[in-house]
């Protein structure tokens, strides 16, 4: 018997207790979350664990609750008790983790560590970038350089405040740098306001365009083990439009990579991941123990490229490939934990995969309408209909499950197709209803034929540039013309 620590309660956490009660370990599931989420509390209950309720930021309240439970490990699913040290302390008690420490989960935290150490490093699917401490030295470089950019707070702010602006025409030039300038303006005053612990503030990234996905991968700190790529879906509404969100819904498989990104290019996305766990371990001497994702972008520049690092599983990407995990989660909790992961042989069921998220109205730019509301699951219909629920933002109140404010549910659906797959997942949407007259919405389109197609032609489009470039030898070179100032040229 094997006791472990989960610490968190969303719908990656969720998975992350489904996968680890699935060991043949006979694991007791213990959890340290700020809200009962019903899926894990009925887990703790099945493996006769419990959940102790308090702040999953906090290290020493979760260090308190390993120790009460004298667990064997914790596993930490969200980023924020990483920023914040939970493993540190956890691990100061004596007790293993899986979940990066405080300094190696600066490869999310920090955007600007993650760049510096990318170019240090060399390492390819690399961007130019500027780091700014205060906002008018941002807009100074804005008035200077006006070219197309994203525009991001320098921290991880939940995903919130990031702005891509392509500016490419001589027209309208001074109308776009005014918004870049009042987006800088947000960034500093809102979106990094209620962060202290990090310097940098603004972040200006050269922008660059193609289909996203995300390759996650188990670490040891030396080796990795990429997982099956998954595609998130951020904008809240259909056809991607409009508020970015945690992420409505994402697609996976079948095999391990997409139907737009070939074997090739989920080579090379591992083995970028590989150099920066390597150069976290060179530059910081603390290995990465855990989870760790790249936030990928296929473009014409690099080929695969990093847009962001997650120090953990993404959610919902997390909900795509641990369903379909067939070794066993406590062996690979355990090799990471000895620096054995090299022995761990990778197995999972070869299968398409969805997951649609359903979220109350309001939902992301007012959590305060979309929180409060009672929600019903018809768990039974949903299994029937051969899909699986996965609890998100909710709580129980006096035995009824309430929203949270974000993501409530995550279905989850597997078949020999994406579209299959996705029309199982969005049968079983009408299953999930709030209580009240509030309303929910969910993205209808994911998984399905026109969206799937719209990525596999941006992505031979970039691939036909990137291949041309790579003939010409002018991979992670760049070469531009900027009005007033003329050619320049980038070298990687
Ligand atoms: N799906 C985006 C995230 O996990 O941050």
């Amino acid at each position: 018997m094997v006791k472990i620590l989960l610490v968190g309660n969303g719908a990656r956490e969720h998975a992350i207790a489904d996968t680890l009660a699935r060991s043949t370990h006979n694991p007791k599931i213990y959890a340290a979350a700020s809200d009962k989420n019903p899926g894990i509390l009925r887990i703790c209950e099945q493996t006769g664990g419990e959940i102790a309720l308090g702040k999953p930021n906090e290290p020493k309240f979760v260090a308190e609750v390993a120790q009460k439970f004298s667990v064997d490990f914790t596993f930490i699913g969200p980023e924020e008790p990483q920023f914040l040290g939970v493993a540190d302390e956890v691990e100061k008690a004596g007790i293993p983790c899986i979940g990066a420490k405080k300094a190696p989960s600066e490869i999310e935290m920090s955007k600007a560590f993650m760049r510096r150490l990318m170019w240090n490093h060399k390492i390819p699917g690399r961007l130019r970038f500027m780091a700014f401490k205060n906002v008018d030295d941002a807009i100074a470089y804005i008035n200077e350089y006006a070219e197309s950019v994203a525009l991001k707070p320098a921290r991880q702010a939940g995903g919130k405040g990031v702005k891509v602006i392509a500016d490419l025409q001589a027209y309208l030039q001074e109308e776009k740098a005014e918004v870049k300038r009042k987006h800088t303006r947000d960034i500093y005053e809102k979106h990094m306001q209620p962060y202290t612990d990090i310097e940098d503030r603004i972040l200006i990234e050269q922008k660059v365009e193609g289909p996203e996905y995300t390759i996650q991968c188990f670490t040891d700190g030396k080796t990795i083990k990429p997982l099956p790529l998954v595609q998130d879906n951020k904008n809240a509404y259909e056809m991607d439009t409009g508020p970015e969100t945690g992420g409505m819904g994402s697609i996976g498989g079948p095999g391990l990579t997409l139907p737009f990104i070939n074997e090739e290019e989920y080579k090379i996305s591992a083995s970028i991941v590989e150099g920066v766990v390597r150069a976290i371990d060179r530059e910081l001497g603390e290995p990465f123990r855990g989870v760790i994702a790249g936030q990928m972008m296929l473009t014409a520049l690099w080929g695969p490229t990093i847009i962001e690092f997650y120090s953990r599983f993404g959610d919902p990407e997390a909900v795509n490939v641990l369903p379909i995990l067939e070794t066993d989660l406590v062996d690979i909790s355990e090799a990471i934990i000895g620096g054995k992961l090299h022995k761990i042989d990778l197995k999972f069921k070869d299968t398409a995969t969805v997951v649609k998220c359903v979220a109350p109205k309001g939902y992301p730019d007012r959590r305060d309408l979309a929180k409060g509301h009672p929600i019903s699951v018809d768990e039974v219909a949903i299994k029937k209909r051969g899909a699986k629920v996965f609890y998100g933002s909710v709580g129980l109140e006096n035995g009824e499950i309430i929203t949270g404010g974000s993501r409530a549910v995550e279905i989850y659906a597997e078949a020999e197709t994406i579209p299959e797959a996705a029309d199982i997942a969005e049968s079983c949407v009408e299953c999930v209803r709030l209580k009240d007259s509030w309303g929910l919405f969910h993205r209808s389109d994911i998984g399905g034929l026109t969206l799937l197609e719209k990525r596999i032609e941006l992505a031979q489009l970039i691939r036909e540039i990137y291949n041309y470039r790579k003939e010409k030898d002018l991979i992670g070179r760049q070469v531009d013309w900027i009005p007033g100032r003329g050619r320049i040229e980038y070298q990687a």
